[in-house]
């Protein structure tokens, strides 16, 4: 089987690994952590970053650092993978889902203000969701695909009704927007993941990215106990989420690979886009002006997915579906929306290809040549 997206482990993962056991440091304090901090900063062109052991832990932890708290509402995008509205539930919020725009598949900024507009009123200090009485704690775009979000109209309808903005950028290490890395676009936080799936892997993991040092400290306060000194004090309720030296090892080895791996993703997606673009009822995944996707997913838009999906299998290709929009998933099904109708029109008509960054050029042939005999049957 040609796999969808797994891990490319060519560096010094082994090596570190077996530092961690040499050092005895195998939890979540170590030498690792700190790097992978370090690094995850660096290249995501943020000040100050936290690790933790997933994204989504990031994201709940982000979200309350950013003061969303129980009964309240979250701005999501409809397309997004569960973790980004589950990250919300953990909160004790409500996403409030929203659409994405048909030419880049990332939260609609026009949707976003008159949402804004119409569906909200001022309270004090406070936006509040005129119809629920909910005030709005947080707008949660998300960097779908490796592809930034339109991220400038979004942080300043934010900004102007003083709500913050958490970013879910799980795969966007490595992307652009506007010549700018993901962790320097406005966002309070965003939030990576280090999933096996992910262009640049940790086994498992996440990391929360900022520019104000109190509230990324905050995250960190949340993610380890709420421990305050080393007296078995802790101040809040909080989590055990912390990233272990052995998960950061593995993220340090990837890390330093992280432009060889996304420079292997975006040629793997210049490569379907060449041979795939006159293929009878198919067209390309978008790219945004104005962005620099990181490539994560590779596939192509064409109708029949479920079929095309089951005779790619046969041939031993790891095709699949993809994301199930919020709305349409059982525990949200009763979520407050705007109309959705892009999200609804895309994600049964998406078709993720093979692409690991390992993935030889021989082997995205023969992905290729299956995906045209299934498209003229
Ligand atoms: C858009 C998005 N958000 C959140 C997550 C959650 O990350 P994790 O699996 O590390 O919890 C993922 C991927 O797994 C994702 O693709």
């Amino acid at each position: 089987m040609i796999p969808l997206a797994a891990p490319h482990l060519a560096g010094n993962e082994a090596r570190y690994l077996q530092e961690c056991v040499d050092t005895n440091f195998v939890s979540s304090v170590g030498p690792f952590v700190d790097r992978f901090e370090t690094l995850v900063a660096e290249r995501a062109g943020a000040a100050h970053a936290v690790a933790t052991n997933s994204g989504t832990a990031g994201l709940h932890a982000a979200l309350l650092a950013a003061g969303v708290s129980r009964d309240e509402l979250v701005v999501v995008p409809a397309f997004t993978f569960i973790a980004t509205a589950n990250a919300v539930s953990h909160c004790g919020a409500v996403p409030w889902l929203l659409d994405v725009t048909p030419t880049d598949w990332t939260l609609d900024p026009e949707q976003l203000a008159r949402a804004f507009e119409r569906e909200t009123r001022r309270d004090g200090g406070s936006l509040v969701h005129a119809a629920s009485g909910r005030r709005v704690a947080a707008v949660l775009p998300v960097h779908a695909l490796g592809a930034p979000a339109d991220m400038d109209p979004i942080v300043a309808l934010a900004r102007a009704q003083r709500v913050p903005v958490v970013a879910d950028a799980a795969a966007a290490l490595g992307s652009l927007y506007r010549g700018e890395p993901p962790g320097a676009l406005g966002a309070d936080l965003s939030v990576f993941s280090f999933n096996g799936n992910k262009t640049v892997t940790a086994g498992g993991g996440g990391a929360v990215v900022g520019a104000d040092a109190a509230l990324c400290d905050r995250v960190r306060h949340l993610t380890t106990t709420g421990r305050r000194g080393d007296d078995y004090t802790h101040d809040v309720v909080a989590f055990n989420s912390r990233m272990t030296n052995l998960q950061a090892a593995v993220g340090c080895a990837q890390l330093e690979q992280l432009d060889v791996l996304v420079a292997a993703k975006r040629r793997i997606a210049g490569r379907y886009d060449e041979a795939l673009a006159d293929a009878p009822g198919v067209s390309l995944f978008p790219r945004a002006s104005w962005a620099q996707s990181a490539c994560w997913m590779s596939g192509v838009r064409v109708g029949g997915v479920p079929e095309l999906v089951e005779r790619l299998v046969e041939r031993g290709i790891g095709a699949r579906t993809f994301w199930k929009p919020i709305h349409l998933q059982p525990p949200y099904r009763e979520a407050p929306r705007e109309p959705l109708p892009v999200s609804e029109a895309i994600w049964a008509e998406i078709l993720a290809l093979p692409c690991s960054a390992g993935l030889t050029p021989e082997d995205q042939e023969t992905v290729i040549e299956a995906l045209r005999g299934c498209l003229v049957r």
